[in-house]
């Protein structure tokens, strides 16, 4: 097929995720290679979500490609009670990169089964029932995790699931109330949660799931203290401590997974995404050493056909390599910090732009009408005028593939991006934000 053949048959046959189908428009891709892609036309184009923040280390990795080639060459799949090497090399992996109180890894394909599957071990270890998590979260789609996830992609799974509970996000920005310091608004929060666990009955949550940095919502860093607070929480109420990583993980905010920056261990870990590289897929659930044991004698009772699928963990098992090998950290570091100074210019010389909030390579742009009054460029949950989409259009004509959510741009690129192609792309950025300037902010 050509370009234009291959448009025209997805939109004839191919439903699209959270799309309305009638005016879709699929570039379609010819090649990719790094941190580009291209059209059936010849057009380049910058991939700087990293796809859909997945494909962490580029297009293109002869590494993880080759790993893929050699497994096929083994054979391709054997199910998850047979043992396949790079299902066993892969969790040894995981396991050495975790702190030393995680125990084992149950493996999934991709980063909703893994809250779901998280959800369901949190349930059987403890006993209650109740799982705490916060409405500025995505955590997946399907009917659990859609239900853990708080933001307007929940509405189609509702009625929900009894016992989801919500609470409010640390997202200081948008707080009514003004705090004097990161630790002010720390306390706050944790006060109003614990309050919230009272109310919902202190002996019937299994578990607070947690985005440790949350993601497509616009980049929620938690203030000063706030993640080992309700760390102590938990251990005050028996609870157990849910990370989603499945954005977070794999160098993308400058540490191997993001609860590092925040000295605390987690109960239960989920990952997926940049595990792979979107390779092929895969996620998983890691687990402390005491939940790991409980199951020893007790049934778990999760299971997938292609729980820990050879493919994919030979993917796995590159990508860790190739991570550590090719110190991708440092890069992450190195370049975010170039990231975040020029998102500081951005916000500095556009009235558009209300806030910038960045770790490592995972950053966002919060558009408002106003930076006094801080009214958010679109309402929440009802951009009715699409002008998020035309401000990704004015983006796509620059040819800066990203997405935006709510009243955020979000900017991830892949993390082996160079400080001169990270500068190259957000001049364009800069034009388009003069655009939303002169069309947009009262
Ligand atoms: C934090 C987080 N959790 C879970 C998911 C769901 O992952 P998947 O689409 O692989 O099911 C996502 C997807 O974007 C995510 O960002």
């Amino acid at each position: 097929m050509n370009g234009e053949e291959i448009k025209r048959t997805l939109k004839e046959y191919n439903l699209q995720s959270w799309s309305k189908q009638k005016n879709l428009n699929p570039i379609p891709v010819e090649k990719a290679e790094g941190i580009y892609f291209w059209d059936y036309e010849g057009n380049r184009y910058t991939d700087m979500s990293s796809q859909l923040v997945n494909m962490n280390l580029g297009f293109g990795n002869q590494a993880i490609n080759q790993a893929i080639k050699d497994q096929v060459d083994q054979f391709c799949f054997v199910g998850p009670s047979y043992g396949a090497e790079s299902r066993a090399e892969l969790a040894k992996r995981i396991i050495k990169l975790m702190p030393e109180n995680m125990g084992k890894v149950f493996f999934t394909n991709a980063g909703a089964e893994s809250n779901e599957n998280a959800v369901k071990i949190a349930r059987m270890f403890t006993g209650k029932h109740k799982i705490f998590s916060r409405y500025r979260s995505y955590h997946g789609s399907s009917f659990g995790a859609g239900n853990l996830t708080g933001e307007p992609r929940r509405y189609a799974l509702e009625p929900g699931v009894p016992g989801f509970i919500k609470f409010f996000d640390p997202y200081v920005y948008r707080e009514a109330v003004d705090f004097e310091s990161e630790e002010a608004a720390t306390k706050y929060y944790l006060t109003k949660l614990e309050e919230q666990i009272q109310y919902e009955g202190t002996d019937s949550i299994a578990a607070i799931v947690m985005e440790t940095i949350t993601g497509s919502n616009g980049i929620l860093i938690p203030p000063k203290g706030y993640m080992s607070g309700v760390r102590a929480l938990c251990d005050k109420y028996g609870i157990l401590m849910i990370c989603d990583e499945v954005m977070t993980g794999w160098c993308r905010t400058g540490k191997m997974f993001a609860f590092e920056h925040f000295d605390i261990k987690p109960d239960i870990v989920t990952f997926a995404k940049g595990v792979t590289c979107g390779y092929v897929p895969l996620g998983g659930v890691v687990v402390t050493k005491e939940i790991a044991a409980y199951f020893d004698d007790n049934l778990l009772s999760c299971g997938l056909t292609y729980s820990g699928h050879p493919l994919s963990c030979a993917a796995g098992v590159a990508c860790v390599n190739y991570y550590e090998e090719a110190n991708i950290l440092d890069n992450v570091n190195e370049v975010g910090m170039l990231l975040g100074e020029k998102l500081e210019e951005l916000k500095a010389s556009h009235d558009c732009v209300g806030d910038v909030r960045y770790i490592g390579l995972f950053s966002a742009i919060e558009l408002v009408k106003s930076k006094e009054t801080k009214e958010a460029l679109v309402p929440y949950g009802k951009d009715t005028q699409g002008i998020m989409g035309k401000i990704l259009g004015l983006l796509k004509e620059r040819k800066f593939m990203t997405y935006t959510h709510e009243n955020m741009i979000l900017i991830a690129p892949p993390l082996i991006i160079t400080k001169e192609q990270l500068v190259e792309e957000l001049v364009k950025v800069d034009e388009v934000l003069s655009i939303v300037d002169d069309t947009y902010v009262k």
